[in-house]
């Protein structure tokens, strides 16, 4: 990908540090005390996710390219376009992506492929694993997913297939899930595609090693972020007095991640000019992955505006790429 094809979609650097501080602020002020795990994503922790998902403690990455493998090749008869709009939010490192499109050019179907991610370092991952050739355009979005989108209106034409893979939607709470479909379904055209990965309910021994992994990656991934708020907003958190903690929760239907305090701990913000204090072993939230069961992905579907075409799932039934298509919107 060259660079005059990679758009940085919020070009205020200010803003986006004055929101980290903001919702910093706000999450360390709560009872309890939570952080957003969209901020996980700056250089370091995007290199972190990527070793996170080539380990074999994470069966989610496999599993999801085992499913986009098998089953990918049916993808453009099904859809039956001869040039197509793929967007793809949270792309990460785009290992998952080439797959895809590697099935539609096979198919002599031209793509157009907009990857919007949050993370810079990301789209440079992926600006390396995707290059660009006859019948293939690559353009990075560094952005918010709705920025990216926003961004993209009226730059498209054709019909949009959208990718939402690797579970990212289990980071939405059963509300936030609907609100951000329905908004996605408003940003999309009648007949537009959505391809969405869900983790499926399995053993909790499965899960609770998946997301706390036997190198401590998922540990130095939470840890980056403290780490983050130091470097970004001058905070002195020490990061030797936390533990990661990750757990399900099977009323919830989650995993979470925790960082527990260890011990007492004061720490100071600058960027906020204010001091957060940690009790003895009090807990830091910093994400859900929601898991999901087959008939909870259709009612999910049917209650946005969608309509499902196919599951496409492993041998083992351990996770679902479910392809949607938005249905007929009133005017
Ligand atoms: C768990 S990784 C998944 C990457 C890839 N989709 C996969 O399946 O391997 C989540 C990705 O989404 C991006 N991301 C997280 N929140 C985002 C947001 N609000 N807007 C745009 N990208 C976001 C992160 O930077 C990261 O690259």
């Amino acid at each position: 990908m060259n660079v005059s094809q990679l758009a940085q979609v919020n070009n205020d650097d200010q803003q986006e540090l004055e929101q980290f501080a903001a919702d910093v602020f706000t999450g360390l002020s709560s009872d309890p005390k939570y952080l957003s795990a969209k901020y996980f994503y700056d250089d370091t922790g995007s290199e972190l996710f990527q070793a996170i998902s080539q380990h074999e403690d994470y069966y989610l990455t496999r599993t999801e390219y085992e499913i986009l493998d098998s089953h990918s090749p049916y993808l453009p008869a099904l859809l039956g376009e001869d040039e197509i709009d793929i967007i793809e939010l949270g792309a990460g490192d785009g290992h998952k992506s080439e797959l895809v499109i590697n099935r539609f050019l096979e198919a002599g179907v031209k793509v157009n492929f907009h990857a919007i991610d949050i993370s810079e370092k990301a789209i440079d991952m992926l600006g390396e694993t995707i290059l660009e050739r006859p019948n293939l355009s690559v353009h990075g979005l560094i952005g918010d997913y709705f920025e990216g989108l926003r961004f993209l209106k009226g730059r498209t034409s054709k019909r949009q297939l959208v990718l939402f893979l690797g579970s990212n939607i289990g980071n939405f709470n059963h509300t936030e899930s609907k609100a951000f479909l329905r908004r996605l379904w408003s940003s999309l055209n009648a007949d537009d595609y959505l391809l969405i990965g869900f983790d499926l309910k399995k053993n909790i021994n499965e899960l609770i090693n998946a997301y706390s992994d036997s190198s401590n990656y998922t540990r130095d991934l939470n840890l980056n972020l403290l780490a983050r708020i130091n470097r970004e907003l001058g905070g002195n958190f020490d990061l030797s007095g936390f533990q990661h903690y990750a757990v399900y929760n099977p009323e919830l239907g989650a995993m979470e991640s925790y960082l527990l305090a260890l011990g007492e701990q004061k720490v100071f913000i600058e960027a906020l000019q204010q001091e957060f204090e940690f009790e003895a072993f009090e807990p830091l939230h910093l994400e859900y992955s929601f898991k999901f069961l087959p008939a909870e992905i259709d009612s999910l579907c049917k209650q946005t505006g969608y309509k499902r075409i196919e599951n496409f799932s492993d041998k083992q039934d351990r996770f679902i790429d479910s392809l949607w298509q938005v249905t007929l919107r009133n005017g």
